[in-house]
């Protein structure tokens, strides 16, 4: 898949906790992570064509996204449905979504999560970067930034880190 996406840029965009939980369980907002995180996050969001997210997180952030260009995916449909005006859910089990990206013209992609989607686009190695903010706070439980199970190493480098704040919210950046 990696060898078609041609000029497509696909930014995965994660924050953290110091023991790597994304969040406690799949219906929690994000509403721990810090001002200069969240501040970070919408300028990037602003400089991407497109967000891409599970369903879950949409549920979690319905209302932020819909300003957004949006795609979902969903197991809950064959192939992909237009929601509203910016939003389409998509099951990409049955759809080619670089060819689908492509036909939009969506170049900049800005890929949010949660953990299954984080996974699903790792797995593809279609991950160009990854912006990971660690917020210095530990749940102790909670869903990792990616499943287990995943069947390659990625091999990333760091090109930045950058300290946020006095509490000590870190923003790595790594290129693949
Ligand atoms: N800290 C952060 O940076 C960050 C970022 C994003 C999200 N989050 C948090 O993460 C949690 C959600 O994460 P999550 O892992 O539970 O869920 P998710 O990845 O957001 O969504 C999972 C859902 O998306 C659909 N889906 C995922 N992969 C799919 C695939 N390959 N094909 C078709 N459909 C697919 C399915 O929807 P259906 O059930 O409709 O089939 C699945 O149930 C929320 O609490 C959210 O706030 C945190």
């Amino acid at each position: 898949m990696r060898s078609k996406k041609r000029s497509l840029r696909f930014s995965m965009i994660a924050a953290i906790t110091i023991d790597g939980r994304i969040a406690k369980d799949s219906h929690q907002l994000t509403d721990w992570t810090s001002v200069e995180d969240k501040n970070f996050l919408h300028k990037k969001l602003d400089a991407s064509d497109v967000v891409i997210v599970g369903n879950n997180t949409f549920k979690t952030a319905r209302e932020p996204l819909s300003k957004r260009n949006c795609i979902v995916f969903t197991r809950a449909i064959a192939g992909s449905r237009q929601k509203n005006e910016n939003c389409l859910y998509v099951n990409p089990a049955g759809v080619d979504i670089i060819k689908l990206l492509q036909g939009k013209n969506y170049r900049r992609i800005a890929v949010l999560g949660g953990t299954q989607v984080y996974s699903w686009f790792l797995e593809k190695n279609l991950l160009d970067e990854i912006y990971l903010t660690v917020e210095p706070i530990v749940f102790g439980s909670g869903l990792p930034l990616f499943t287990a199970g995943l069947t390659r190493d990625t091999q990333y480098k760091l090109i930045s880190a950058k300290k946020l704040n006095n509490k000590g919210s870190v923003l790595l950046h790594y290129v693949n």
